[in-house]
């Protein structure tokens, strides 16, 4: 497969992630998380998470996945909310929205399936744009330390906004 210098002219289509666009949504955060994917804190997040296949997106360009966002059930203390990541784009198509595509489309899916918040573990600098930050999500801890300045949250309803608590099972 050979990688392109700049990104795809036009937007891809999002559809929802199926059973059977695993595998091929798997390798492409396995090339870009590398092999540190599975040390990192969200993965603890994800052993005990409940999979939303229902709010989890893949890009699809010319037959093939070229970014993809996974959501997740949990709850953070008391309220359940949904848990972002991993969201990844082939580097060839990186810096031409996709990636904004699809954080957009996990948090309209979230929004319209009555979730209060999403919560995730990333750069402020990027998810900012969307509405995430470090101070929604001040009283939220990790199941292993993390820093607070990557720990995000965007509210959809008033619970959303006061959340307080580990995230846990749901
Ligand atoms: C993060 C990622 C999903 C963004 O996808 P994308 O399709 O490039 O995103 P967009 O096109 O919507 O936005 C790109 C812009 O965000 C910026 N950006 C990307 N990652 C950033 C980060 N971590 N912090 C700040 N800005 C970032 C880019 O520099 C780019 O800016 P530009 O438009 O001025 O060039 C993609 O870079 C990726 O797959 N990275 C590797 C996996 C990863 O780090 N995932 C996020 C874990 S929190």
């Amino acid at each position: 497969m050979s990688l392109k210098s700049s990104p795809a002219p036009g937007a891809p289509s999002l559809l929802g992630q199926r059973p059977q666009d695993a595998a091929a949504a798997d390798a492409l955060i396995d090339r870009a998380f590398g092999p540190g994917r599975f040390t990192k804190v969200s993965e603890r997040v994800r052993e005990f998470a409940q999979f939303a296949p229902d709010l989890s997106f893949c890009a699809w360009r010319d037959g093939r996945i070229v970014g993809v966002v996974r959501q997740w059930r949990v709850r953070a203390g008391p309220t359940p909310i949904v848990f972002l990541g991993p969201i990844a784009v082939e580097v060839g198509e990186r810096s031409g929205g996709v990636g904004g595509l699809l954080v957009e489309q996990a948090c309209a899916a979230a929004k319209a399936a009555g979730e209060a918040a999403i919560v995730l573990v990333g750069d402020e600098p990027y998810f900012a744009r969307f509405g995430f930050s470090a101070a929604r999500a001040a009283d939220v801890s990790l199941p292993s330390p993390v820093d607070p300045r990557r720990v995000l949250a965007i509210a959809f309803s008033p619970a959303g906004e006061h959340l307080r608590g580990p995230v846990r099972a749901l």
